[in-house]
């Protein structure tokens, strides 16, 4: 067993890259599925959730190589649904992707109901129903998902909540639909831009994605033949700047997009941080002060992201203040405050509310990490403690940050590696 073993206590301080994003690269691969043709991908993030996609759509009969560091070049000419995919599929959440991309390619297309981080109710109603709207026949049963359709003709669909993972499925299985399907409230992540970007370079007729409506115009065929490059990781950007906030440290993070965190920028500011993203690819944070407290909910995109909850529970756990987050997303996600509160944190959560009063600073401790963003949360935390923690549980965090350790050690965190 794996764990890391952080002395905490210093500032953070340099630079740090940031990685392609996790949430577009696990969408972006399996609408490559929709490709009759090749096409190669850059700036994928190494993760283990990566090489477990790449696996799976080796399992379709792709031919999937690593042509760089962060470049993958796919052979999609030949693709089928198989159940040779069941296993593979059960073990993470974006393997539903390969419903969308099979269902529209192939017009059948299973997998196993999917895992991934516990977070409370993870339905996917949303995504069945857009598929049925487009004419397929989906039936969940036995463990797995299977959906057919004799063909698929675009129509109008309004999604209830703004999924992110409801709307990359529509769009993957309306891209080669007869006619023009509109998607009404859709979600509007930078990843959802992403896809559509993706797909856009490889022949689809996609508009509006980023905005209210998105519009698909159905298209003969994707022929690929070109390359395209993954948008960088907001989230990650987002978990630096928090870092640089918690350890009252000066990070400047490079290879991101600012305006995909507006939303972060303005509670840092809040906070009584300070921001310099005037560069374009870049934002400097630095923080001289004990932070001040804050109230925040969290939101679909361009609201402030339940995938930063957990960080920035970590720092309002030592602000100035009683704080309180509201998490709207998910069910389940204040589990890591119970980590915390091993560290000194006083934090009383209750349903999808937590109030944190702040203390003066954490202690190491062992902890153990819940899910991937829990993960980050308790990195933070062990850098800004007094004394050593142990974080267990390092496979949730593996599935979406690269190279976690030696970013954070380049910015001057004591962390290390130990297998037990
Ligand atoms: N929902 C439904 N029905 C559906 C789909 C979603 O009720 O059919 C509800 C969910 O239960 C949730 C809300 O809608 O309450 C939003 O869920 P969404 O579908 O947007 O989430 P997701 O696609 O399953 C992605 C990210 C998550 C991130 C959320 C929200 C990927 C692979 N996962 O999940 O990322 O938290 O969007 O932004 O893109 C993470 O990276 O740590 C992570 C959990």
């Amino acid at each position: 067993m794996e764990k890391f073993i952080v002395k905490g206590g210093t500032p953070l301080k340099g630079e740090v890259k940031i990685s392609g994003a996790k949430n577009a690269a696990v969408a972006i691969l399996p609408a490559a599925l929709l490709i009759d043709g090749v096409c190669t991908i850059d700036n994928i993030p190494n993760i283990s959730d990566i090489r477990l996609y790449i696996d799976i759509l080796r399992s379709f009969g792709a031919k999937v190589e690593w042509t760089g560091q962060h470049e993958i070049t796919l052979d999609t000419r030949n693709v089928c649904a198989s159940d040779k995919s069941l296993e593979l599929t059960r073990k993470f959440r974006a393997s539903y992707y390969s419903l969308g991309s099979l269902l529209g390619r192939c017009k059948m297309a299973q997998v196993g109901i999917p895992g991934g981080c516990n977070l409370g109710a993870r339905p996917i109603d949303l995504h069945i129903k857009g598929f049925e709207a487009l004419g397929a026949t989906v039936d969940v049963s036995h463990g797995k998902i299977v959906a057919t359709a004799d063909k698929l003709v675009g129509t109008s669909i309004y999604l209830d909540i703004p999924s992110v993972g409801a709307t990359i499925n529509v769009m993957l299985a309306a891209v080669l639909a007869k006619g023009t399907t509109i998607i009404d409230n859709p979600a509007k992540e930078p990843h959802i831009v992403d896809v559509a970007n993706f797909l856009n370079t490889m022949g689809a007729d996609i508009r509006g994605a980023g905005t209210d409506v998105i519009k698909i115009h159905g298209v003969k065929k994707l022929s690929g033949g070109k390359t395209y490059s993954v948008v960088p990781d907001q989230i990650e950007a987002g978990t630096f700047m928090l870092a640089a906030v918690a350890t009252k440290g000066d990070i400047t993070i490079k290879n991101c997009i600012p305006e995909h965190l507006e939303s972060v920028t303005a509670k840092i500011i809040e906070m009584g941080g300070n921001i310099d993203d005037s560069k374009g690819d870049e934002i400097r944070v630095w923080c001289n002060q004990r932070p001040s407290k804050l109230t925040i909910k969290t939101l679909p995109y361009p609201g402030f992201p339940t995938d930063l909850q957990p960080q920035i529970g970590v720092v309002l756990s030592v602000a100035d203040g009683t704080s309180i987050i509201n998490e709207s997303i998910w069910e389940s996600r204040f589990q890591y405050t119970v980590e915390l509160n091993k560290m000194g944190a006083q934090i009383t959560a209750q349903g999808q509310t937590a109030i944190f009063e702040g203390v003066e600073s954490l202690y190491g401790a062992p902890v153990y990490t819940t899910d991937l963003r829990a993960g980050a949360a308790l990195i933070i935390a062990a850098c800004m403690a007094q004394g050593t923690t142990e974080i267990y549980n390092l496979s949730h965090i593996d599935r979406g940050y690269e190279n976690i350790e030696d970013k954070f050690r380049a910015l001057g965190a004591n962390i290390e590696r130990v297998t037990e």
